[in-house]
């Protein structure tokens, strides 16, 4: 059995100019009128409810360097930037549009900004970070798609992440299925991050896992897939994040995970307004039509927590 490397680098370094048809949930929730804040108990900013949520297990005092990788258009970081003056910010980014927004974002505050792939990073970089912040970018990292045959042509990327999973796959006991897509990229990233000793991670991502309360059945329909799913987008692929893996590295590491539904912080004001719009079957309009995508995403994407 091969595998094939699927990547975004190319996509990210040379193609991607917008992410307007990429709405992310930052993005989403980031314009104060938003239609997606109008639907929240707290009618806030992604960063806003993350901060306040996260001060339950973090002890903001400890931290003043913090890295946010892959951070978009930049707003997750001016929320934090704008709440606690002591934060010191590193924005790392695989794109140079998108780094250049960060900046336009976050001019009025003291940032560093390097235009880099993560995973060329070696661990020390990450040991002088108290935080290290993903934020949905683990689904562009590489992954290893089975190939269904053995005459694929091995690059040097390919042999290297072949030989990353049986290593991950000894070392953290993962057991990885013949057919199953791994997130190579995401389980690698993780693992440097964990090795440079980073006393707190926060990451979050669609996930392959993630199953509806039993009292939103009626109106969610997520399917657990239980292994990576493909999700075609503009000039790239992503992938669906195996997280019990990514909690099962933390854990040998000694870290304390908590994990859940972005909706644990991100909490739905349940009335009748929002369950007519989420029973309908055709959206009557692109309002409801965003509503729907995005209360999905509440639920399809999940977080750690992993805590020292
Ligand atoms: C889907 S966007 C998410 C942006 C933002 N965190 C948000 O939630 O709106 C993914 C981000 O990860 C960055 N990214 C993708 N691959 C990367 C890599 N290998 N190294 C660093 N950044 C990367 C992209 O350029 C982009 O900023």
């Amino acid at each position: 059995m091969g595998y094939l490397l699927s990547t975004t680098e190319n996509y990210h370094t040379k193609e991607l100019n917008s992410l307007g048809w990429e709405l992310t949930v930052c993005n989403a929730l980031y314009p104060k009128n938003s239609p997606c804040r109008q639907i929240l108990k707290n009618k806030a900013s992604l960063g806003v409810n993350l901060y306040h949520f996260l001060k339950k297990y973090i002890s903001f005092e400890d931290v003043r360097n913090y890295l946010e990788i892959g951070g978009g258009m930049g707003y997750l970081s001016y929320d934090f930037l704008e709440i606690n003056s002591k934060l010191h910010a590193t924005m790392l980014d695989i794109s140079p549009y998108l780094l250049g927004r960060q900046k336009e974002t976050l001019m009025k505050y003291e940032v560093n900004f390097e235009l880099a792939d993560v995973l060329k990073k070696e661990g020390n970089f990450f040991s002088r970070f108290d935080l290290v912040i993903m934020n949905e970018n683990l689904g562009d990292l590489p992954a290893l798609i089975p190939s269904g045959s053995d005459t694929t042509i091995h690059s040097e990327e390919l042999i290297y992440y072949q030989n990353k999973a049986e290593h991950l796959s000894r070392e953290y006991n993962l057991r990885f299925d013949d057919k199953e897509i791994i997130n190579i990229g995401a389980l690698t990233l993780l693992e440097n991050v964990c090795l440079a000793g980073v006393k707190y991670i926060y990451l979050s991502e669609h996930s392959c896992e993630a199953a509806v309360p039993a009292t939103l059945r009626e109106f969610i329909n997520i399917a657990r897939a239980g292994f990576p799913e493909k999700i075609s987008l503009k000039g790239h692929n992503e992938y669906t994040i195996k997280f019990s893996y990514l909690q099962k590295i933390a854990e040998t590491f000694n870290y304390k995970v908590q994990s859940g539904p972005i909706a644990d912080f991100l909490p739905l004001e349940i009335n009748d307004k929002l369950t007519a719009i989420l029973r309908t079957i055709t959206p009557a309009n692109d309002e409801q039509e965003i509503i729907q995508q995005f209360v999905y995403d509440l639920y399809k994407y999940e977080y750690l927590t992993i805590i020292k």
